[in-house]
């Protein structure tokens, strides 16, 4: 059917990849480009042997130029960007120049500032209108799924959504002390911002992971749950209408807050620039450099990840609560990809959003996040590629724990 350009080969980068091998039909070619292009051909050589043609190229995706030669040359039906945040802008800018569609998992932030908002993004719709293609940003798991199930509840089970939990846990365990899931600069900028939750038409901000419940997961069992804020929050506060209050909670164990914690202490979590032996290092990407890299977790981890969405509201004039969720096991994802779940969980439906785009179910001109299109067919197509979903009607509500 067509060709996609991946931009990235990191952990999600490979899931990608091999999903999209599983799809020959769709995708007929890929182009992986990333800035090390060693990574690429690993990837490519895993798959030696798949009906979907792929090759590598070099890419430096802060440059606007490159992508756009990048693009000119292979012309691609779509760009899943699995680089990290900060390519966003640059990248739309060249799908806007050459008049390709764009899918990503995570929304712009500024080197800089460590502030996630669609606002950068969102300040393309009208551009990408005008150009007749089709941006989807946040299709990964959460934001991307989480979306897609609140979209989903809404169409099937209530008149009206009143409150939603997003619940993200993971239950793995890789055996070294303290490392992160997915890269590290990306994740310790998100959990050590302030929290924020939307409540009657408002935001309301805590203290870093100041806000902690425990709740008893399928598969995973009680785990402490702390408050954080997560950029699909901006999004569904908007999209689902007349939703009252929208929280997102995150896992981590005491193991995990203890080193967090020194290491905030010591400065080590700063992304202030620092003079050292006559250079300037920003502490938080040298944390990075001495950290596990996420890649090589994927052997190491045990255990399984458990992510979903609570939510009351009301249906035919009754109050309903719904639950939906994906179980996801670390060894299961590796055995069949070579990544661990929280690259699976990513890269699963990246692939999915690029399908749909591909194939004309999920396209329209503009900018949009995944729960503006039907959920549907997205939902079955989570069932056949790797991420099944529960549902439980009678749910433990996050307030009565
Ligand atoms: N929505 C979700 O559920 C979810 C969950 C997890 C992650 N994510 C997002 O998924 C993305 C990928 O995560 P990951 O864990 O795969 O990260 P990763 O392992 O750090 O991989 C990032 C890749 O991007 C490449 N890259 C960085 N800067 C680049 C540039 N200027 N030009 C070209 N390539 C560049 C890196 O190149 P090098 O190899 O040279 O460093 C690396 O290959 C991130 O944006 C992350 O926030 C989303």
């Amino acid at each position: 059917m067509g060709k996609a350009l991946v931009i990235g080969a990191g952990g999600v980068a490979n899931v990608v990849v091999h999903k999209c091998c599983q799809v020959p039909e769709v995708f007929e070619e890929i182009c992986l480009a990333s800035r090390t292009i060693k990574k690429c051909q690993d990837i490519k050589d895993k798959l030696t042997g798949s009906r979907t043609k792929i090759r590598v190229a070099q890419l430096d995706a802060d440059n606007t130029d490159e992508v756009i030669t990048l693009i000119k040359d292979f012309k691609p039906d779509i760009v899943i960007n699995v680089a990290l945040p900060y390519q966003d802008l640059t990248i739309m800018d060249a799908c806007l120049a050459t008049g390709v569609d764009y899918l990503d998992t995570a929304n712009y932030e500024p080197p800089d500032i460590p502030k996630f908002e669609y606002k950068w993004q969102w300040a393309y719709r009208e551009k990408f209108a005008a150009a007749g293609i089709t941006a989807l940003l946040g299709s990964g798991f959460d934001p991307g799924v989480t979306g897609i199930f609140c979209a989903y509840a809404q169409k099937h089970y209530f008149d009206e959504i009143h409150t939603i939990d997003i619940v993200d846990a993971n239950g793995g365990d890789h055996g070294y002390p303290f490392a992160t899931n997915f890269n590290p600069e990306i994740n310790i900028r998100e959990i050590t911002a302030k929290g924020r939750y939307f409540k009657n038409g408002e935001w309301i901000e805590t203290d870093p992971l100041s806000v902690k419940k425990v709740y008893d997961l399928d598969e995973i069992g009680p785990k402490n749950i702390y408050l954080l804020y997560h950029e699909e929050l901006e999004s569904l506060a908007l999209n689902i209408k007349g939703v009252k209050q929208i929280r997102f909670w995150m896992t981590f164990s005491d193991n995990y807050i203890n080193h967090l914690k020194v290491l905030q202490n010591v400065g080590m979590t700063s992304i202030e620039p620092i003079e050292y032996e006559g250079r300037q290092i920003i502490p938080l990407q040298f944390l990075k450099a001495v950290l596990p890299d996420p890649a090589s977790l994927g052997p190491r981890t045990k255990g399984k990840t458990n992510i979903g969405c609570i939510i009351q509201g009301i249906k035919d004039g009754k109050p309903k609560t719904y639950y939906v969720y994906n179980v996801c096991d670390h060894q299961e994802c590796f055995a069949e990809v070579g990544s661990q779940a929280i690259s699976y969980t990513t890269g699963v439906p990246a692939m999915i959003g690029a399908m749909l785009m591909m194939q004309g179910v999920w396209k329209k001109p503009g900018v949009f996040n995944v729960e503006e299109f039907d959920p549907d067919p997205f939902m079955e197509a989570l069932n056949k590629y790797g991420l099944p979903w529960k549902e439980d009607f009678a749910p433990t509500l996050l307030d009565e724990e």
